[in-house]
């Protein structure tokens, strides 16, 4: 019997593949592949073409991927790299979602993106590009956000180099956030950098090219997995 979403938690040591590197002529199988080798959270990057420069898709990939996640006992986790996104959460939690996270720097409306997604029945994130600092997140840490996304490159790109300076700035988020909210990290996540990016204190590490560009996403998946003491 499939385990229930519920029994993921954000706080848990997890790898999230993300489907921005996957592919989309075979998406279902793709990720099939990745929850089959042990993924219970799916990341899935929202791109509006103004945030960041590339657009990708939104609410009809999360639904169209809902089925086949859930089944698994997996969760969606939706990275909304688009302007104004408290305009699309009611969209993105109905299609599906988990949890959605939200750019400190997409809104003036951080504190309420953040209570309009838990009031969606979804867990609310919000994230920092590399040059923002850990205290824009001062504010809401404690009472508002279920996890923080701290960017390890700049958002808009899959297989980017990892941005050396976020070991330090992770261990400092980490201080700055209460034990009960999850710590992500994003960009240039692969077999070498997983393993220092958790003893810096990230517990949720996003990887996309390292699996979905790799031969074997299975097997690549398990070792990232691997290198970062990941369930
Ligand atoms: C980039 C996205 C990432 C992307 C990471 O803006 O937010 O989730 O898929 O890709 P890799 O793991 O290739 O750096
Ligand atoms: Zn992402």
């Amino acid at each position: 019997m499939a385990e229930g979403p519920g029994t993921v938690s954000l706080t848990q040591r997890r790898v999230a593949p993300s489907i921005l590197s996957a592919d989309f002529a075979r998406l279902g199988s793709h990720v099939q592949e990745v929850l089959d080798a042990g993924a219970r959270v799916i990341h899935v990057d929202v791109m509006d073409g103004h945030f960041v420069p590339p657009i990708t898709f939104g609410a009809v990939v999360v639904s169209a991927l809902a089925d086949v996640v859930h089944d698994a006992g997996a969760i969606i986790d939706v990275h909304m790299m688009v302007d104004r996104p408290e305009r699309h959460i009611a969209d993105i939690a109905g299609a599906g979602a988990d949890s959605i996270t939200i750019h400190v720097e997409a809104t003036p409306h951080v504190h309420y993106a953040l209570a309009a997604i838990r009031d969606a029945g979804c867990a609310a994130s919000a994230a920092l590009c590399p040059a923002t600092p850990i205290e824009a997140l001062a504010d809401v840490a404690d009472g508002a956000l279920d996890m923080a996304l701290c960017m390890t490159v700049n958002p808009g790109w899959g297989a980017q180099s990892f941005i050396p300076h976020s070991f330090a700035k992770v261990a400092r988020l980490r201080a700055l956030l209460p034990d009960h909210v999850g710590l992500e990290v994003d960009g240039g996540i692969h077999d070498e950098t997983a393993g220092p990016i958790v003893q810096a204190g990230a517990n949720m590490l996003v990887t996309g090219s390292a699996v979905f560009g790799s031969d074997d996403p299975a097997g690549t998946y398990r070792s990232i997995a691997s290198a970062a003491g990941a369930a």
